[in-house]
C-alpha cells in the first residue's frame, strides 16, 4: 500500500580501517515514494545503501524488511527480496550482453544445465520494450552509452519486480532528454508503489521528483524533512553545517597568446570539421548534449584517439597530433569524464595517483622523492578538500565525489599550459562545486588556457569566457558576452548542425 514503510534501517554502524561511514544511522523507505538521501562527498549515502543491498555487512543495527528482521548478506539476495541499488558506478559486465546481464546470476536453462537463450532474449526484450529502450537484447553491454547501460540496470529492477529501488547519483552522465526519461520511469515506479531512493548532489532534481529529504553529514543522520517544507538553503544547511552563497566565480578576462589552435580537425563518424582556437588566460566552454561528440574532440587532442585530418598549431608552431606522452609534456593536460576506465588506478593511494603521470617532477636518476610527492598530496588535499585517511588510502575505497577531486589534482600538479577539464564536477558537491569552480577562475588568472566541456548550463555559463556549442560532432554556435543565455545554449544545441561555412560568431557588442 501506499506510504506504507516497505524497508527500514534501524540504529545502522559501518567502520572502515581509520573511518566512521556510518555512525547508528536510521532511515526508512515508504511504497510509493521518492526518498531522497543528501550529504557531502563522503558523508556516507552510498555506504548506507550498499548496506541495504547487501554489498557490505554493517557493524551494528538491524534492517527491517516488511516487518521483519532481515539479513542481507550478498546483492543476489537483495535482489531476490526486490531490493535493487542502480549504482554511482555502474556495475554491469561491459563483456556480456544485455539480456546476460539483467538475469546475471539466474540465466533460464533447459535443463542439465544448458542456457536457454531464446527465452533468455525473449524475457529481456520484452522488458526493454516496456521500458522504450532502443537497443536488442543480444547487444554487448561494453558498446552501449552510459545513459543506455543504466536502462539495462533499471531493467533489472523491473525483471525481479523490485519493492525497493536505489538510485545513486542517476543523472551524472545524462543529457536533458535522457534526464527527462528517467524522471518518467521513476514515476511509473512510484505509481506501482515501489519505494525509490534517489541520492543527488543536484537540488534541482531533488526538489522537481522527491518527497521526502533525509540528510547525512559525517555518516551521521542530520533528519528526514519533507521536500515541500525545505528550501535549498535549509537543506545546505543541514548537510553542510552553513549558509553558501551559489555564485560561480569567472575569471577575470586578461587574455594572453594564443595556447591551441585546431584547423579542420575530423574523426570518421565522431566529429568533422572542428576549428578554433584557445588563449592563455582564457575559459572556453564546451557545451553540448551527452553524445555530441565533445569528449572525443578533447580525447583527440589529447592522443587518447588518432585524428583522421586536420592541423594543430601550439603557441603558435604547428605540431603533429600528439600521443598522450607527448601532451603530458608539453603541458596539455585532460582530466576525463570517466574517473573509473580513464582517471585513476583504483588500486593504489592518493598520493601515487596524482603523481603516476608525472614521475618525472618527483624523481631524480630513477629515485622518487616520497617526500616531495606527499607534499603534493597534502597540499592538493587541502585545496580541494579532500576527504580520505592519508596518502596510501586506495582510491578505490573513496566516495565518487573524492575520486573525481583526485582527477583534477593529478593534472593540476603537473603546472599544464591548457587543461582541458570533462565534466569537471560530475558527483561533486554544493560545497566543493564552488570550491572547483573558483580554482579554475584562479588557474587561468594565471595564465593558463582552460577549455570545461559541461552539460549543466549553469556551470558552464557561469566560468566560461567564451562558449562553443556541440551537436551531432560539429560545431555549431560562439557565444560571448551577453549572448552567452541559456535560450541561445538550448537553440543552438537543438538546432538542426549548420554547415561550419554559416556558422557566425553571435558577440555581443
Ligand atoms: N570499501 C571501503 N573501504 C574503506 N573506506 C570506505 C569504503 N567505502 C567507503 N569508504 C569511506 O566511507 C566514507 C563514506 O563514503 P561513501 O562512499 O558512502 O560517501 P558518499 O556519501 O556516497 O559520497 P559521494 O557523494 O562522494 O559519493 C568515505 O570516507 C569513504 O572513504
Ligand atoms: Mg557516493
Amino acid at each position: 500500500m501506499a506510504g506504507e514503510t516497505i524497508l527500514s534501517i534501524e540504529g545502522v554502524s559501518k567502520n572502515f580501517p581509520g573511518v566512521r561511514a556510518l555512525k547508528d544511522v536510521s532511515f526508512d523507505v515508504r511504497a510509493g515514494e521518492v526518498h531522497a538521501l543528501m550529504g557531502e562527498n563522503g558523508a556516507g549515502k552510498s555506504t548506507l545503501m550498499k548496506v541495504l543491498a547487501g554489498l557490505y555487512r554493517p557493524d551494528g543495527g538491524r534492517i527491517m524488511h516488511k516487518g521483519e528482521e532481515v539479513d542481507i548478506r550478498t546483492p543476489l539476495e537483495a535482489r531476490d527480496r526486490g531490493i535493487l541499488l542502480i549504482h554511482q558506478e555502474l556495475s554491469l559486465s561491459p563483456e556480456l550482453s544485455v539480456a546476460e546481464n539483467i538475469f546475471l546470476g539466474s540465466w533460464p536453462t533447459k535443463g542439465l544445465g544448458i542456457l536457454n537463450k531464446r527465452k533468455l532474449n525473449s524475457d529481456a526484450g520484452r522488458v526493454l520494450d516496456a521500458l522504450g529502450c532502443d537497443f536488442r537484447p543480444t547487444t554487448r553491454v561494453g558498446t552501449l552509452s552510459i545513459a543506455r547501460k543504466q536502462m539495462v540496470e533499471i531493467a533489472r529492477a523491473q525483471a525481479f519486480n523490485a519493492s525497493v529501488v536505489i538510485f545513486d547519483e542517476p543523472t551524472a552522465s545524462l543529457t536533458d532528454t535522457e534526464k527527462e526519461k528517467l524522471f518518467s520511469i521513476i514515476a511509473d515506479l512510484k505509481a506501482r508503489n515501489v519505494g525509490i531512493v534517489y541520492i543527488s548532489h543536484k537540488m534541482n532534481e531533488i526538489f522537481e521528483i522527491t518527497d521526502r529529504v533525509t540528510v547525512l553529514r559525517d555518516g551521521v543522520l542530520q533528519g528526514t524533512v519533507n521536500t515541500a517544507d525545505a528550501t535549498v538553503e535549509t537543506l545546505t544547511r543541514m548537510m553542510i553545517g552553513r549558509a553558501l552563497d551559489s555564485f560561480f566565480t569567472r575569471a577575470r578576462s586578461n587574455f594572453g597568446a594564443e595556447v591551441l589552435r585546431v584547423e579542420g580537425m575530423a574523426k570518421k563518424g565522431l566529429f568533422e570539421n572542428i576549428s578554433f582556437s584557445v588563449r592563455e588566460g582564457e575559459v572556453l566552454g564546451l557545451y553540448g548534449l551527452i553524445g555530441a561528440g565533445r569528449s572525443e574532440v578533447a580525447e583527440t587532442l589529447f592522443g587518447v584517439r588518432r585524428a583522421d585530418a586536420g592541423r594543430l598549431f601550439w603557441k603558435g608552431g604547428e605540431i603533429p597530433f600528439p600521443t598522450p606522452r607527448q601532451a603530458i609534456d608539453l603541458g596539455l593536460c585532460l582530466a576525463p569524464e570517466s574517473r573509473k576506465e580513464q582517471g585513476l588506478v583504483i588500486g593504489m593511494g592518493g598520493r601515487e595517483n596524482i603523481t603516476l603521470p608525472h614521475l618525472g617532477l618527483f624523481s631524480r636518476l630513477g629515485i622518487m622523492n616520497r617526500e616531495r610527492e606527499t607534499q603534493v598530496f597534502t597540499r592538493y588535499r587541502e585545496t580541494l578538500e579532500i576527504k580520505t585517511t592519508g596518502p596510501s588510502q586506495r582510491v578505490g575505497n573513496l566516495s565518487g565525489g573524492n575520486q573525481q577531486k583526485f582527477v583534477l589534482a593529478k593534472w593540476l600538479c603537473n603546472k599544464p599550459r591548457l587543461l582541458i577539464l570533462d565534466e569537471p564536477t560530475r558527483g561533486i558537491d554544493v560545497g566543493s562545486k564552488s570550491v572547483i569552480h573558483a580554482l579554475i577562475a584562479k588557474l587561468a588568472e594565471e595564465g593558463l588556457a582552460v577549455i570545461v566541456i559541461s552539460s549543466e548550463m549553469p556551470e558552464v555559463l557561469g566560468v566560461s569566457h567564451r562558449i562553443l556549442t556541440m551537436s551531432e560532432g560539429a560545431f555549431n554556435g560562439e557565444f560571448t558576452g551577453e549572448a552567452m543565455t541559456e535560450e541561445n545554449l538550448i537553440d543552438a544545441v537543438s538546432r538542426h548542425r549548420e554547415s561550419s561555412s554559416s556558422r557566425r560568431a553571435r558577440t555581443a557588442a
